[in-house]
């Protein structure tokens, strides 16, 4: 069975997929064929990704025609927004701050909240008050601001934040307490979160030819 399972960014963003369609693929070394989230009534097909990823970049399928998945899942800002809240169709502000879709593949919760339970959910509509999954942090360094709100815009800031505990709320959960760490402590937990950066083949960055 090995490697015969796609690497998948949500609707799908594989390399040179609709030319080598009979390709055989492999998963990226270190990722698991068994941990992937395949649902039996949606089997993934070279045909669909190809179809996804011109979905994912075409605007003119959004209300107004100006936005895309794209357009806040950047793929030069680690698929993430580099704004606190993205804007929508409408130009109103997204709800949260947008989160990387990278490796979705291999989680069976969508969302901050975690309230869809499959990437098919989730495309068809973007839980516990005050409680948020725990994102992926493949690649984070390059997708500041941080947290659901987009509040802390560093990794530096982010290990601050919890070194203080968090900030006090009626939902913060028990295990959160103060952490004292120390400077350097603190810059080593900054440095092994850039190693998490890896490296995703440009192909998969680079804008389909839409359909005219
Ligand atoms: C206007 C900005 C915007 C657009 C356009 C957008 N998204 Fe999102 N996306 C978000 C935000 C914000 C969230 C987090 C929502 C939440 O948790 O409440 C999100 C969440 C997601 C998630 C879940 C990620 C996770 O870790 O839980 C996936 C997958 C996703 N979007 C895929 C897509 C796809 C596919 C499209 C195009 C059909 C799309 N998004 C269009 C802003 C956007």
């Amino acid at each position: 069975m090995r490697g015969r399972v796609v690497l998948v960014a949500a609707l799908a963003l594989l390399p040179g997929w609709s030319t080598a369609a009979e390709r055989a693929l492999t998963l990226p070394a270190g990722l698991q064929e068994d941990a992937a989230q395949i649902p039996d009534d949606n089997p993934i097909t070279p045909a669909k990704i190809a179809l996804g990823k011109k979905l994912f970049w075409d605007k003119r399928w959004s209300a107004s025609g100006t936005v895309a998945c794209v357009s806040c899942h950047r793929p030069d800002h680690g698929w993430s927004d580099s704004r606190p809240y993205s804007t929508d169709f409408a130009g109103r502000p997204s709800p949260r701050h947008t989160p990387t879709i990278i490796n979705r593949l291999f989680s069976d919760q969508q969302h901050w909240s975690g309230v869809r339970p499959s990437l098919e959910d989730q495309a068809a509509m973007d839980a516990d008050r005050g409680a948020f999954k725990t994102p992926t942090l493949r690649d984070v360094a390059l997708r500041g601001p941080y947290m659901h709100d987009g509040s802390e815009k560093t990794l530096d800031d982010v290990v601050a934040y919890y070194d203080r505990g968090g900030v006090k709320n009626s939902w913060l959960s028990t295990d959160m307490k103060p952490l004292g760490l120390n400077a350097q402590e603190r810059a080593d937990l900054v440095e092994f979160m850039k190693a998490l950066t890896g490296r995703i083949d440009p192909a998969v960055s680079r804008p389909p030819d839409l359909p005219k």
